[in-house]
């Protein structure tokens, strides 16, 4: 419909309503289909909404600083996505059996075209997040990458992603 008023009239049109994903704002503007996105809801629910939709992909500067410190701001970055999440995916390589299974005592495997590896998909329990955050800091220097975790990637239904064993994370 603001496509239609758009059309009629010379005035900014705010398109508002059951808008909740970045790229779904992003794609609107760019169609031209409105010229200002209004978000309620999804506001409500993540009040940093907005901030993140300009940051774009959240950078994860692993390499820097102690591997402490590093681990601490994976676990707060974490544990905000996991709070606004209800499902999980877990991808793992086919070597990665102890991975796989720590993945199953939190979720279910998930058949997949994936040849290379088994995917696990579950829910986002408190046990699931008490485990997530419970994870030893990782050992390592510059040298040899720094695993957040076991699992190679880690996709959350906020459209947040701990990937690569958490040494990058993604906000889509
Ligand atoms: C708690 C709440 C309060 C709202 N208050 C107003 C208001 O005072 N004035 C208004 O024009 N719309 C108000 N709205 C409607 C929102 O601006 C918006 O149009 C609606 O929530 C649909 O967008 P959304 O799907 O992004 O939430 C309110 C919505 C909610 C959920």
């Amino acid at each position: 419909m603001s496509e239609a008023i758009k059309k009629r009239v010379s005035i900014p049109v705010i398109l508002t309503g059951g808008i909740t994903e970045f790229a779904a704002a992003e794609e609107l503007l760019q169609a031209g289909k409105a010229d200002l996105i209004g978000v309620g809801r999804a506001i409500l629910k993540d009040s940093l909404w907005a901030k993140r939709a300009m940051q774009g992909p959240v950078e994860f500067e692993y390499w820097k600083g102690a591997p402490a410190e590093a681990h601490k701001e994976w676990r707060r970055i974490m544990e905000n996505n996991l709070r606004q999440s209800h499902a999980f995916e877990i991808h793992c390589w086919e070597d990665e059996s102890e991975a796989v299974r720590m993945a199953l005592s939190y979720g279910t495997v998930k058949m997949s075209n994936w040849k290379q590896g088994t995917v696990i998909e579950g829910k986002v329990t408190q046990d699931f997040t008490d485990f997530l955050l419970s994870l030893p800091v990782p050992e390592g220097n510059d040298l040899t990458p720094r695993r957040m975790t076991p699992f190679f990637s880690i996709f959350l239904d906020n459209g947040f992603s701990s990937e690569h064993y958490g040494t990058e994370l993604n906000q889509q």
